[in-house]
């Protein structure tokens, strides 16, 4: 019998508004708050309230359709020119999560034959629609295909959040748990604390718990050891962009799990929906790494703990070279061996 268990979800279309989980305040508070223009959008995805790969190209998509909701021209040529603009302000909110450009261009290209303003504002609410109902069984069919390499009491590590609240629902690298959680198997989660910004700590504790599954936090330097000691049998990522051979740019601690998981010998799993490929990059030195402010590693919870002054280095990611990388999963199924064909083939 399927069981019914709580699934957070972070974005919600309410036709006049976006809301959305503020994911800063979490796990202390949970509070949905309202996007209402590009601004709202923009800042949302810049201060981190909506985070994670695909979550970030649906609120982007939203945004869009929102602000041209508003648009007053009457020609569909201007109509298409400030739609450009407020594309490209969005686009650049964060660098290296590709989802974001994939699903801004998407939205562009869907009204690039419409015959009037109004069915070009109907058109973009819904392919934005569209992109976030397209979002959730992507991820579900993720799950699925993730979950047919783990057995029943299987211990698998994660690092950061890719789950539910990261995308429309499900998740990418947390959606095995959530199918396990229905079909009544065990999988035990370790979740890596994910400084500087704790998504592993505050945001895949707080919405694996909320569905009743077996989470254990430790911090990112305990990885080894847990592997070690507590029979970690996987590792298990999400990604933010995965270029034509296979590097995966993810969550920064992602690349030094990867060589845990070599120097254990246990397989490393990226798990992740096409939307977040970039087959126009030939490897993962293209990616453009965001780098933050300072202030995420010199202070914790607003208390500072480095010397006023020290000099910093805070990239958001790192780049996970396809060679310790064990498999893809994906929505088209499982990627392995020669990553290139492999990534060639799906996408021709
Ligand atoms: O900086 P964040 O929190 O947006 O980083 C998120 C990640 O690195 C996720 O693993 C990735 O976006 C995949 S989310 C399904």
């Amino acid at each position: 019998m399927t069981k019914t268990f709580t699934i957070p979800q972070s974005v919600l279309w309410k036709d006049t508004y976006i809301s959305l989980l503020d994911q800063q305040k979490l796990p202390l508070e949970t509070t949905y708050i309202e996007l209402r223009t590009l601004e709202d959008v923009w800042d949302a995805i810049v201060t981190l309230k909506v985070r994670g790969a695909p979550a970030i190209g649906i609120t982007a998509a939203y945004g869009l359709a929102l602000a041209a909701s508003q648009y007053e021209h009457e020609d569909v040529s201007s109509f298409l020119v400030h739609l450009q603009k407020d594309k490209e302000y969005l686009a650049n909110s964060r660098p290296t999560a590709v989802n974001l450009a994939w699903a801004l261009n998407r939205m562009v290209n869907s009204v690039q034959n419409v015959s009037s303003v109004n069915a070009a504002k109907t058109t973009l609410i819904h392919e934005s629609i569209q992109i976030h109902a397209e979002d959730e069984e992507v991820c579900r069919q993720i799950g699925e295909n993730g979950l047919s390499l783990f057995k029943d009491g299987d211990s698998i590590l994660t690092i950061c959040n890719a789950g539910s609240i990261a995308t429309a629902r499900y998740g990418t690298a947390l959606a095995p748990f959530y199918l396990a959680k229905e079909q009544g198997k065990e999988l035990k989660v370790y979740a890596s604390e994910t400084r500087p910004v704790f998504q592993g700590a505050r945001l895949t504790t707080w919405e694996l718990m909320q569905a009743g599954i077996d989470v254990t936090l430790i911090t990112d330097s305990m990885a080894a050891h847990t592997i070690k000691t507590k029979g970690i049998s996987a590792i298990i990522v999400g990604a933010d962009r995965i270029t034509a051979n296979g590097d995966t740019a993810n969550k920064i601690g992602t690349y030094n799990l990867a060589i845990l998981a070599k120097a254990f010998n246990i397989p490393f799993y990226v798990a992740a929906p096409l939307s977040t490929f970039d087959p126009t990059l030939d490897s993962g030195h293209e990616i453009p790494i965001e780098e933050r402010d300072s202030k995420e590693i010199t202070h914790v919870a607003g208390i500072q703990i480095a010397p006023t002054g020290v000099s910093t280095f805070n990239p958001a990611f790192d780049v996970t070279p396809n060679e310790l990388i064990t498999a893809i999963i994906t929505e088209k199924g499982i990627i392995a061996g020669n990553f290139t064909k492999e990534i060639q083939k799906i996408f021709n």
